[in-house]
């Protein structure tokens, strides 16, 4: 039988599977293994949240107000409450200017429907992997642009022809933030090169008040740049997935498309969930959300602060601590070692791309002791 051979090339099944083969393989650990690894979150819901579903599942239970089938694009009271969110960074959008999604890694994937095989993809190296998985998959072509500690992760764009161009502002895995300034150049490069600025935002409530939160503060972003949105590491929702993709009418052809291809290949999102992103967005569900972030940011600089103190270099910013292996050791190889030595599970940055080879990723979306923890046995192991 014929498959898509390119399948066989992709990279992100292998970095989490890997992580999973090589935590189940340590038997009998002397304590419990604590995990940083893969970017899932901690704390549960807001109350705002689940307020809101409960109401939606109540609606679904009576004749007078049960909904079938959602809109494709999104429940208009989920749109309206992503517009207010956006003013708040005086991104101003219509409603129908956000589609509604079941998380930011499908969007990622479908949106390559819209261009045709064979196109040049510019991605950042290390990032998350899922760009340049996406891409091998259609067969695309990809330039990496290569993080290093020389320009602190946050490569910049030098004229080179492509189609489009993926940025993750704070990024994942590296946590480095791009300033409005060097957005700038990116947009105008897009811009310069007709090619479209896939934004992913997933780790925009990390940000302080001063940073960028949308790609939309930034003058002509509305002609070149799609932002990707979820309320997975913001308001908890990586178990009910919910997210969302802003396409803006100024790209024309490419709003028309995406809604075709979304009316063809989808049927919405369940209106209980929408409703969850309703209440998390409410004034009670952003109060919340603060606290939710201050709980995890709090965690990275607990990472941060211990690794400051063991003279460990890293980088800290989004959801995540990136470091550098001790030793000269590979991403795998410490990988290996802090499991080992202290019964911690990290992501190895190499599983991000060739650059993040000789790195680790560190995960703040954990529980705050077992971060605490964890910091405790990395000041206390012999390294
Ligand atoms: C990660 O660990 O990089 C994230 O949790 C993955 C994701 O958001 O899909």
């Amino acid at each position: 039988m014929k498959y898509n051979e390119n399948f066989l090339r992709l990279s992100e099944n292998y970095l989490f599977s890997e992580v999973k083969r090589r935590v189940e393989g340590y038997k009998n650990p002397p304590r419990k293994i604590l995990s940083l690894g893969v970017g899932d979150v901690r704390l549960p819901l807001s109350k705002a949240s689940i307020e809101k579903m409960q109401k939606g599942v109540e609606d679904m239970a009576r004749a007078q107000t049960f909904r079938g089938y959602p809109p494709a694009f999104g429940y208009p009271i989920l749109q309206e409450s992503l517009k207010s969110y956006y003013k708040r960074f005086s991104a101003f959008l219509d409603e129908e200017e956000f589609f509604i999604s079941d998380g930011a890694k499908r969007e990622i994937v479908d949106l390559l429907d819209l261009f045709p095989a064979g196109s040049v993809a510019m991605i950042p190296d290390p990032t998350y992997p899922v760009y340049k998985d996406a891409n091998l998959l259609r067969g695309n072509r990809i330039l990496y642009k290569k993080g290093t500690l020389a320009n602190g992760f946050l490569p910049m764009p030098s004229g080179e022809e492509v189609d489009f161009i993926y940025l993750c502002n704070p990024g994942n895995p590296t946590g480095a933030t791009y300033t409005r300034e060097q957005l700038k150049v990116w947009v105008d490069y897009a811009i310069s090169q007709n090619a479209v600025l896939f934004y992913d935002n997933a780790y925009e409530r990390f940000l302080d008040e001063k940073s960028t939160h949308s790609i939309y503060e930034i003058e002509g972003a509305k002609d070149c740049a799609i932002e990707i949105g979820s309320f997975s590491k913001m308001a908890g929702f990586t178990g009910i997935r919910l997210g969302w993709t802003i396409v803006p009418k100024r790209m024309e052809m490419l709003h028309v498309l995406w809604k075709r291809r979304q009316a063809m290949g989808q049927n919405g999102v369940s209106y209980i969930s929408q409703m969850a992103g309703v209440g998390a967005l409410s004034k009670n569900g952003l109060r919340e959300m603060e606290e939710r972030i201050a709980y995890y940011t709090g965690n990275r600089r607990t990472i941060a602060n211990c690794m400051q103190k063991l003279g460990w270099w890293h980088l800290q910013g989004g959801a995540y601590v990136w470091a550098k292996c001790l030793n000269g050791s590979s991403s795998w190889e410490f990988f290996d070692a802090l499991l080992e030595k202290a019964q911690i599970v990290c992501t190895p940055g190499v599983g991000f791309g060739e650059s993040g080879e000789g790195y680790i990723r560190l995960s703040a979306l954990g529980e705050k002791r077992e971060v605490e923890e964890a910091c405790k046995r990395l000041e206390a192991t012999a390294w």
